[in-house]
C-alpha cells in the first residue's frame, strides 16, 4: 500500500469536512476522489499532503507517517495540484520548473548558475532538466514564456511539469482540469495517464467532469458530507444507490 489513512477526521468549527475516512490506495492506482462541492475532497488532498493536521486518525505513506509538513511530505513523493493553478505568474515557464527542481534537491547554486545568464553553461544540466519535463507535458516551445502570458490549460500542464520536478510517488490532483473544455479536459487526462505510466506514478484526482472520472480512473471513491460512501470499480460506483442519491441524482 502506498497510502492508508484510518478514520481520518478534520473539523472547521462545526463543519465535519472529513468525518471518519478510511481506505488504501495501492502503487500504480490511478483513482478518482469524487463527491458534491463541499464534501470535503479537497479538505481530504491538503490532509494528506500534511498541508493541515488531522484532528483524529492518521495517515501512512509507504508503510509510515507522512511528514509534518507540506515540504517533508513533498520529500517523501508527494506531490500536489492545486484547484486553480498555483505557478509563478511573473517567471518563464523554465523558471518556474527550475525553481521547482531546486526545491527538490536543494542545488541552489546550480539552479542561480542556470537562472543568471553569465554563468549560464555551469547550469546548462538543471536547464535541460527543467526543459524535458516541459516536454514531457507538451510545452517545451514556450519554455521562455511568462506563466502569465499562457492560456489556462496550459498552466494546468505546467502545473503538472511543476509537481512531476519533485518526482512523486504519488500525485495528488485537485481538479486538474476545472475550466477546462471537453477536447482540453480529455487531452489532460491523456497526458497524465501517460505520465503515471511512464513513472509508475500513483494518481489520486479530484473531478467533477463525469468524462474524465469515468474515461480514466480505474477506481473511484465518493464523498458526500465529509464521508467516504462508496469506493469501488467505475461501473459498480455509477450503479451504487448512495452514490447516485449523493451526486449523479444532485440537481445540476
Ligand atoms: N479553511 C476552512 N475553514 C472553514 N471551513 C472550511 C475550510 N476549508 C473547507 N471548509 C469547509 O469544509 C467543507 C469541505 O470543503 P472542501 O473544500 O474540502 O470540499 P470539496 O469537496 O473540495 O468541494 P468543491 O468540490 O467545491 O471543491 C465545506 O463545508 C467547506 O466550507
Ligand atoms: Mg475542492
Amino acid at each position: 500500500m502506498i497510502l492508508e489513512l484510518q478514520r481520518v477526521e478534520k473539523r472547521f468549527g462545526g463543519v465535519r469536512a472529513v468525518d471518519g475516512v478510511t481506505f488504501a490506495i495501492d502503487e500504480g492506482e490511478f483513482a478518482a476522489l469524487i463527491g458534491p462541492n463541499g464534501a470535503g475532497k479537497t479538505t481530504l488532498l491538503a490532509l494528506i499532503a500534511a498541508a493541515l493536521r488531522c484532528d483524529a486518525g492518521s495517515i501512512l505513506f509507504a508503510g509510515a507517517p507522512i511528514g509534518a509538513t507540506p515540504v517533508q511530505c513533498a520529500r517523501l513523493g508527494i506531490g500536489r495540484t492545486f484547484q486553480n493553478a498555483q505557478v509563478f505568474t511573473s517567471m518563464t515557464l523554465r523558471e518556474n520548473v527550475l525553481l521547482a527542481l531546486a526545491a527538490r534537491d536543494r542545488s541552489a547554486l546550480a539552479v542561480g548558475r542556470a537562472l543568471w545568464p553569465d554563468a549560464r553553461s555551469a547550469g546548462a544540466a538543471v536547464t535541460s532538466a527543467a526543459d524535458e519535463l516541459l516536454a514531457r507535458v507538451g510545452l517545451r516551445e514556450h519554455a521562455l514564456r511568462a506563466a502569465a502570458e499562457i492560456a489556462y490549460p496550459d498552466a494546468k500542464r505546467l502545473e503538472l511539469a511543476i509537481a512531476l520536478a519533485g518526482r512523486p510517488r504519488l500525485l495528488l490532483m485537485d481538479e486538474p482540469t476545472a475550466g477546462m473544455a471537453a477536447a482540453e479536459r480529455l487531452a489532460l487526462m491523456d497526458l497524465v495517464r501517460a505520465v503515471a505510466t511512464h513513472s509508475r506514478m500513483t494518481v489520486l484526482f479530484t473531478e467533477h467532469s463525469m468524462d474524465a472520472v469515468f474515461g480514466y480512473a480505474r477506481r473511484v471513491l465518493v464523498m458526500a458530507r465529509g464521508k467516504l460512501i462508496a469506493d469501488g470499480a467505475p461501473d459498480a460506483v455509477r450503479r451504487d444507490a448512495a452514490a447516485q442519491s449523493a451526486y449523479f441524482g444532485a440537481p445540476a
